[in-house]
Order: structure tokens, then sequence, then C-alpha cells
């Protein structure tokens, strides 16, 4: 698109940006299973009055905002208060999980730098379930991530956790539950390894914050995982997840507000203003603020649990539908929103292209360590109404998709390409063309390349798809 010579009524821009919305997945309708959290009309009109009363008001400056600063004291202190926090915790508003765990990687970074200068080469405790977002903190703060093996339940291995301690390491990784299958960590016998060996400890909330309390008040039998369990020091919680606030919405808390000042950048040594900021951002839209202090405040705690009690019981449909699939099994525990379902004896990919030719959209996952290739699903309010007409379609659809790929052979990666790529830079994706398409639109079938993608080393998928994206977003110079 070139730069527009002449401007347009709001009513034409605005049905062109309806329109544009066309070909997304239809959220709508309760059929995706991913990246959308809606609480019904009422909430989402809340949100959008709210985020809009607070657009252009910039929280940067609490001086000239302090509204913008009083509403993020209320929204940390319900956080805090959720996560049973004590008298010294506090905590910051984000723009979401992963700023809030590069924020707490880089106070853990600098709170060492300042205790324990002699630790030159940081090193980080991860379970290979732990978010991306960790491993993006350690490549952008210059972390060492160490990985280690979790159980077949997909839980830390707390043996494992101590065993892979070194001079070096800083802090270790928990999660309550992780986003792949639903797990979480022994956070309490976690907290005594960090304890034990004077290690700051972050428990991953972004998914459990605003579910997991509400899921254990329900009867849910849920491990200890918050601020409250001895050794933890900080953790990343999102109120944009199953908080249902507008996105642009996450926390991160810290047991003592002495280990968040070195959460803070503050600088004076140039020509205009003081510049101190918490995040990493520094123009910061009231908007998101406004919208999570409203929606927290219009469910409440009784709001959540009516939640959290319907994803719970449509959560168990589907898993009671996949056990009764033939060749499918739910991975780990299942027993929260967050569900990992694979084929024990056929290829799962052709599944998501099936299913969604019908409408629905699961997110595949690749094989990694000792969790094989899976689909994800993350079970919402906004799926409620549509799970009985889900588990219809996923059970006549699986069990076809098995009936016609039993026995058949799987698309397999020519070994003499998949040595090309190991071995490879970016530019091998100009071969790869037949499968890839040129890489300037989506391809319509994914079952080649999310094989493909399947049977490559995790550094050969990450080179893949980072060129990929690299040429998708480009301008469109008509
Ligand atoms: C457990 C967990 N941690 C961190 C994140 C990152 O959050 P965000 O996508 O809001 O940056 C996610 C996102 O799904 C998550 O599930």
């Amino acid at each position: 698109m070139k730069f527009p010579q002449q401007g347009q009524s709001p009513d034409a821009l605005l049905s062109q940006l309806d329109a544009r919305k066309g070909n997304d997945v239809p959220w709508e309708e309760g059929r995706v299973f991913a990246y959308i959290y809606d609480a019904g009309p009422e909430a989402k009109q809340l949100l959008k009055d709210a985020f809009s009363l607070y657009m252009t008001e910039n929280g940067l400056d609490p001086t000239s905002f302090p509204s913008c600063m009083q509403l993020e004291k209320d929204v940390i202190g319900m956080a805090v208060d959720l996560m049973n926090g004590g008298e010294q915790a506090t905590g910051t508003f984000t723009s979401g999980g992963t700023e809030s765990i590069l924020l707490s990687l880089k106070t853990a970074r600098d709170f060492y730098r300042d205790r324990r200068p002699d630790i030159t080469e940081p090193e980080i405790l991860l379970p290979t379930t732990a978010h991306p977002a960790f491993h993006k903190a350690c490549h952008y703060f210059d972390l060492k991530a160490v990985l280690v093996d979790v159980d077949d339940k997909f839980r830390a291995i707390p043996e494992k956790m101590a065993e892979a301690v070194t001079d070096n390491t800083i802090l270790m990784v928990g999660s309550a539950p992780s986003y792949a299958h639903g797990s979480i960590d022994p956070i309490r016998e976690l907290g005594e390894i960090a304890l034990k060996h004077g290690l700051l400890f972050h428990v991953d909330c972004c998914v459990g914050g605003m579910y997991l309390p509400f899921a254990r008040e329900l009867g849910y039998s849920i491990p200890d995982f918050d601020l409250s369990v001895p050794g933890v020091t900080q953790l990343s919680m999102d109120f944009h997840k199953w908080g249902y606030a507008a996105k642009g919405a996450s926390c991160v808390l810290y047991n003592d507000r002495e280990l968040r000042r070195y959460q803070i950048f503050s600088y004076a040594n140039w020509t205009g203003y003081a510049v101190i900021n918490p995040g990493v951002t520094s123009t910061k839209s009231g908007g998101p603020i406004a919208a999570c202090w409203a929606i927290l405040n219009y469910l409440g705690r009784e709001g959540y649990l009516k939640l959290v009690d319907a994803a719970q019981q449509a959560s168990r449909k589907i898993v009671d539908a996949v056990e009764a699939i033939e060749g499918m099994e739910v991975m780990g525990e299942g027993n929260l929103n967050m569900l990992a379902i694979r084929a024990l004896d056929f290829d799962i990919f052709p599944l998501a292209d099936e299913m969604k030719r019908r409408g629905w959209y699961i997110q595949p996952q690749f094989g990694f360590a000792n969790s094989a290739e899976n689909m994800h699903l993350s079970v919402g309010y906004h799926n409620v109404h549509a799970v009985d007409e889900f588990v219809r379609d996923l059970t006549e659809v699986a069990t076809r998709v098995r009936q016609q790929q039993m026995g058949k052979a799987r698309f397999e990666i020519p070994e003499e390409l998949k040595q090309l790529i190991i071995g490879a830079g970016p530019e091998v994706l100009d071969q790869l063309t037949e499968l890839l398409g040129d890489g300037t639109s989506l391809p319509d079938s994914m079952v080649e390349i999310n094989n493909m993608l399947n049977q490559l080393p995790a550094d050969s998928r990450e080179m893949l798809l980072g060129e990929y994206i690299n040429r998708l977003y480009n301008p469109d110079q008509h």
C-alpha cells in the first residue's frame, strides 16, 4: 500500500477494516481453541468502553496522569491478593506475558550483578516445557538458558533441576501451568531447591494466575503454586488470557519490593525529561490498564468462578471424547483447560487441516524432547456453547483421518534435503518453494510443512520459520 494522498471518511475506513477480518479464524463463533479470551457481549462492550475512555491518557508520567497510576496500583493490589503475596509484595503492569518475563529476568540479572559480581556468565534453569519468552529474555539479556528434562506428565523433576544447579545459576523457572500441556510444576519442591541454593525463583502463572485460584476454590485439586510458597521470589500473571481483559494486560509480581528496584530503568543523562520506566515501554496507553481494572471489578471472584467452572466442564467433555477415540490420547494430566492431544498410530497433522475445513482451529505443536507432536487446545468461555459440536466433529474427523492415514507412509522429508537444510542458512528457503510456496502468502494445506518441520531439529525449524516470516511481512506495494 502506498501512502494515501487524501483521507477517507471514518465510515468507509471502518467498513474496510471490518471486511479485512473475512479470512481470519472464526473466533466469534467459539470455534477457535487458542489466542481468544472472550467473556461474552456485555464484558466485551465494557472492555471497549473502558479502553477508549483511557486510550489517549499516557501512563508514562504518573505525575500528569495519577489516574493511570492509581488504576495500576489497584490492579497490582488485586493480583497480589489473588497470588497470596505478603506485605512486601509488589509488581508492575505490563503489555503481556512476554514483557513480564523479560522484566523478571532482567531484574534477576541486575540483582546478581550487584550482589554477586563474580558471576560473569549467569545461568537460568528452565524445564523443557517453559515458555519461549524465557529464551527470548536469555537471548536479549545475554543469559545462558539451561534446559532440564521433565517427567512423562510434562512436569519439572526436582532432582534433575537440583542436579543442574551450578555456581553460575541465578534463577530457576517453574510453570503453573505450562502452555503446551497444562501441567503444573512441583512449585513447593522447586522452592526448597531455590532456598537451599540461594536462587531466585520465577513461577510462570501467565495462564494460571487468573485460573488456578478459582479452580481450587471450585474443588479441583491444585498443588501450591503462588507467592505464598517458600522460595518463590517472582511471578508472571496475565490478565489478557483467563482474566478476559483486553490484550496488552499482564503483570510481573515480586515478593519483595527491594528486588523490583532492579527492574526500573531511570535515565537523566540527556537533554530532555527524566525517563523513569518500570517496564520495557515508555509511552503507555491508559487503555489496557483501564479495561483490565474494569473487567476485574465487573467479574469479581464470583464471575471468575463461573467462567472457570464452565471452561473446566467443557475441557472435561473434550478429554472424555479424546479418550474415547481409538488411537488418540490426552497428554499429561489433562485436568485443566490447556490440553495437548496426540495420535498414537497415525499422522495427526491432517487432523488440523480437516478440522479447519469444518471451521475449527486447533493448534499444531511439534515434537520436542519427550513430547511427541500433538494438537493444543486452550478451552475458554467462548468455546463453551460450541463444545458439543466440536467433540462430535473431532470424533468423526479423527476417526476418518485415522482410517485414511493408518498404515500409510507419512510425508517424509528426503534425507538429502534434511541434511541440506540442517547445514544451511536462510537462503535455503529458495529451494523449498514447492513446499512452502514463494513465501508471499500462506499455503492452503499445512500437512507437509508441519511434517517437515516436525522432522527437522528445533534449530532448523527456528531458522526456516524466522526467514519465512521475514519474507512474509513485507509491504504490499500495489
Ligand atoms: C505459560 C505462558 N507463559 C508466557 C506466555 C507469553 O505470554 P504473551 O503471549 O502474553 O506474551 C504464554 C503465552 O501463551 C504462556 O502460555
